[in-house]
């Protein structure tokens, strides 16, 4: 039996203008697992993240070669509807954004947008279950009508996840999105994710190589643009195969 594959990415580069940023990238990405990208400043992780939601088609000058399938369709063929993969593939990015309105609104946003969820009381239903599903119900559930940004930052991220679970994802994309928070409130979201891939698959970027070692079922280190090694997370961090990996994560090199 194959592994089941959320995405597939054959042989993808890409430009900024006629600067080469990913080179020949090739991955797999198995659905309801925990996917951790790692490596220096500037290697391009940020920039294959943008890729898989085509977040960076707003770049003037960006380019893309090879190919990204989502359960076997190719995201970039023209036919797409942008909308309708960044519903499907969701993005918390590394600060906490959540919009100057109250919490219920921010995460009401997404099902009123792509006009999902209109009636109130399913409206209701989506907001609590979403914010249940990131674990801030608790802190918020009386004070709904309050403005995001009286929270805590940690509530806040928790907070953009819950807009993201409300839109229904399959896949949710994360950049360094602890680095921001304080030690406990990285943790929760740490514990948060660990519950959301019983149902999600989930892509991070993380400087953190612990958070990676605690998180992840696979680990990838890019190195200029390039992936250098794609591998189980236990085995990128007990035995690497590439010398480069070994380096990068004992600190002598980054
Ligand atoms: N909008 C842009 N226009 C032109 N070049 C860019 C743009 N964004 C990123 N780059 C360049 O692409 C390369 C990869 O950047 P990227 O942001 O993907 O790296 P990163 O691994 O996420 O780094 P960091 O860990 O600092 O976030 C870098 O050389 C960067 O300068
Ligand atoms: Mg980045």
């Amino acid at each position: 039996m194959t592994e089941p594959i959320i995405f597939s990415i054959h042989d993808l580069d890409f430009y900024y203008g006629k600067s080469l940023a990913l080179s020949k990238i090739n991955m797999k990405i198995e659905p309801k697992k925990v996917t951790a990208l790692i490596g220096p400043s500037g290697c391009g992780k940020s920039t294959f993240l943008r890729c898989l939601n085509r977040m960076n088609d707003t770049i003037a000058g960006a380019r893309v070669e090879g190919e990204i399938l989502l359960e076997g369709s190719n995201i970039y063929a023209p036919e797409v509807d942008v909308v309708d993969l960044r519903q499907r593939v969701g993005m918390v990015f590394q600060k906490p954004n959540p919009f100057p309105q109250p919490i219920y609104d921010n995460v009401a946003f997404g099902p009123r947008v792509l006009g999902t969820t209109t009636n109130k009381t399913d409206l209701d239903e989506v907001v609590e279950t979403s914010l249940k599903a990131a674990a801030l119900w608790e802190d918020v559930k009386d004070k709904l009508h309050t403005d995001a940004l009286s929270l805590a930052l940690g509530q806040q991220q928790r907070l953009c996840i819950a807009r993201v679970l409300a839109t229904r994802p399959e896949v949710i994309l994360m950049d360094e999105s602890t680095s921001a928070l304080d030690p406990i409130a990285t943790l929760r979201i740490e514990e948060l994710i660990a519950e959301l891939k019983q149902d999600y698959t989930i892509v991070i970027v993380t400087h953190n190589m612990q958070q990676a070692a605690r998180v992840s079922d696979s680990t990838g280190l890019f190195w200029l643009g390039e992936l250098v090694e794609f591998s189980p997370t236990t085995e990128i961090f007990t035995r690497p195969k590439e010398e480069l990996t070994e380096s990068y994560i004992t600190g002598k090199l980054g």
